[in-house]
């Protein structure tokens, strides 16, 4: 269907792709997986003429194309979903769809045809997707099925997904993946680029790995394994399981006592109580939305007081009614779920970036109000060396780091306030498998020096590894605490879900 053939592209003094040969079957989905900056999004940029290759070939179906531009990729059949959806809020579906696709102006838009053609199409893949639905009433995993519909509506017979799972939650990766194989078994062909080696295991008929712009592999999946993959893509032998000795827990640092949320749909936390001692890090599991995001900010001083009942004891102080900067003071870190919305200026540089949170007080700021260069740059070194933010350089914009950088960056810069009580959210969410297994260990070694730790993971195997004891919610109330090493995933799921 698609040969790329010796692509090279250079940015700059970055050679992004080397050399790099893939071929794409007809009718199969093809994962291509490495870590960030491996060079899987420019190998696919190019395929669509986002980018065009310093030199190579691209064939189609055998013979060589000219793709200089998404035009020429989509009028030969290709369609791309990028990462970050280009879809303008305010707007229809329909309206979304064919702004692009019709090149003509404004002046021939037909929206009732597009309107029942798009319905058709979303019927017959089961995308659920109403034409007339504004983007912004939309969870993301239906924009992001609005992105497919926007490319088939173009007859794309290969689809490319930019790391269409990062987004999503495992109940919304599993409807997505069904999606993908009926697409398939429609003849059509599915290049999803991602770094879980479960999603390639599960979905995917071929596999290319890249790392550090080349290619390493290209191997069936059924002739593979999760192990094989995480050491192409590394380049060493990873460990998949997390290692650690059985915690030491002492004196309790947090104790939440009859905790009451209210959020945006009603009661989000019904009164919850647990305690969480040093040394020990406390897993909460249990489908997306089940009050973790509300339990998580509450705790965190994010919450207003007129919504929340019930108290939070740290270290003994009542500090329910504590600003979310006292809390900080006092030492309670927060690793948020949202990078983007909370944990990140995005538009400001990673040493900026490394003093949210501390930029009025010493030894970043001086009691006249002074800025400390030497302190914010001492700041940012530790954290990129110690954090192995990438790349190494203070000046760029958060923006222009990948997720897993970013994510190493937040992470950097809680543990730069040697926090006694740790929050995290979803800390590995759209991470590369070699800062996973680092973030990991980055946990299980403050937790070792005596951290309380309070982890929220939309991954059950994740928070099952991780933690100590394990508290399962549903609907905003405990449902109950196991020994992870003892409960079997089954027995846990059956708890969040409700099942007897
Ligand atoms: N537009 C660009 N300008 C400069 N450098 C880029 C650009 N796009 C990608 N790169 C660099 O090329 C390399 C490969 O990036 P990318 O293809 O995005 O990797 P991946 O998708 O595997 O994470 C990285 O070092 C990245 O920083
Ligand atoms: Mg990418």
């Amino acid at each position: 269907m698609l040969e790329l053939r010796n692509i090279t592209k250079t940015f700059g003094n970055v050679i992004a792709n080397d050399d790099v040969s893939i071929k794409i079957e007809p009718g199969t989905i093809h994962a291509i997986v490495g870590e960030n900056g491996a060079g899987k999004s420019t190998v696919m940029r190019i395929a669509y003429g986002f980018y065009n290759a310093d030199s190579g070939e691209i064939l189609i179906d055998g013979s060589a194309v000219n793709i200089k531009s998404p035009q020429d990729a989509i009028r030969l059949g290709i369609g791309m979903v990028h990462q970050h959806f280009m879809l303008v809020d305010t707007m229809t579906v329909a309206e979304n769809i064919i702004l692009g696709a019709e090149t003509g102006g404004a002046a021939n838009l037909d929206l009732d045809k597009a309107n029942v053609e798009i319905a058709r199409l979303s019927d017959e893949l089961k995308l659920g997707v109403n034409p007339k639905a504004y983007i912004e009433d939309l969870s993301v995993g239906a924009q992001q099925r609005v992105e497919l519909l926007k490319a088939l509506y173009r007859n794309a017979q290969l689809l490319i997904l930019d790391e269409p799972t990062a987004v999503l939650t495992p109940q919304e990766v599993e409807e997505f993946f069904g999606i993908l194989r009926r697409m398939r078994e429609q003849g059509k062909t599915v290049v999803i680029i991602t770094h879980k080696l479960e999603e390639v295991l599960a979905i995917s008929d071929n596999v290319t790995v890249m790392r550090d712009g080349k290619v390493v592999g290209n191997v069936k999946t059924s002739e593979t394994s999760a192990k094989d993959l995480a050491r192409m893509i590394v380049g060493r032998d990873v460990l998949l399981r997390v290692e650690k000795t059985d915690a030491n827990p002492s004196g309790n640092v947090l104790s939440v006592q009859n905790l009451s949320v209210v959020g945006k749909h009603g009661k989000a936390l019904d009164d919850v109580s647990f305690d969480v001692k040093a040394g020990e890090i406390v897993g909460i599991a249990g489908v997306e939305g089940n009050g973790q995001t509300e339990l998580i900010e509450a705790i965190a001083g994010l919450v207003s007081a007129g919504n929340l009942s019930g108290k939070i004891y740290f270290e003994g102080t009542n500090i329910t009614n504590f600003s979310a900067r006292k809390r900080k003071e006092l030492g309670i870190a927060h690793i948020p779920e949202d990078r983007h919305r909370r944990g990140l200026l995005l538009d400001f540089n990673l040493a900026e970036n490394s003093m949210l949170g501390v930029h009025y007080r010493a030894p970043i700021s001086s009691a006249s109000g002074l800025l400390n260069d030497s302190a914010i740059n001492k700041r940012i070194g530790d954290i990129i060396e110690n954090f192995d933010v990438r790349p190494a350089n203070a000046e760029l914009p958060a923006r222009a780091l990948s997720g897993g950088n970013q994510q190493k960056l937040i992470i950097g810069r809680e543990f730069e306030l040697n926090p006694k009580l740790l929050l995290v959210s979803q800390p590995t969410r759209g991470v590369d498998i070699g800062a996973i297994e680092f973030i990991h260990r980055k946990l299980i070694g403050l937790r070792d020096a005596g951290t309380a730790v309070l982890l929220v993971s939309a991954e059950l195997e994740e928070v099952t590894a991780l933690a100590d004891r394990l508290l399962v919610v549903k609907q905003g109330k405990i449902v109950g605490e196991v020994d992870p090493k003892t409960t079997s995933p089954e027995e846990i799921g059956l708890m969040m879900t409700g099942g007897n």
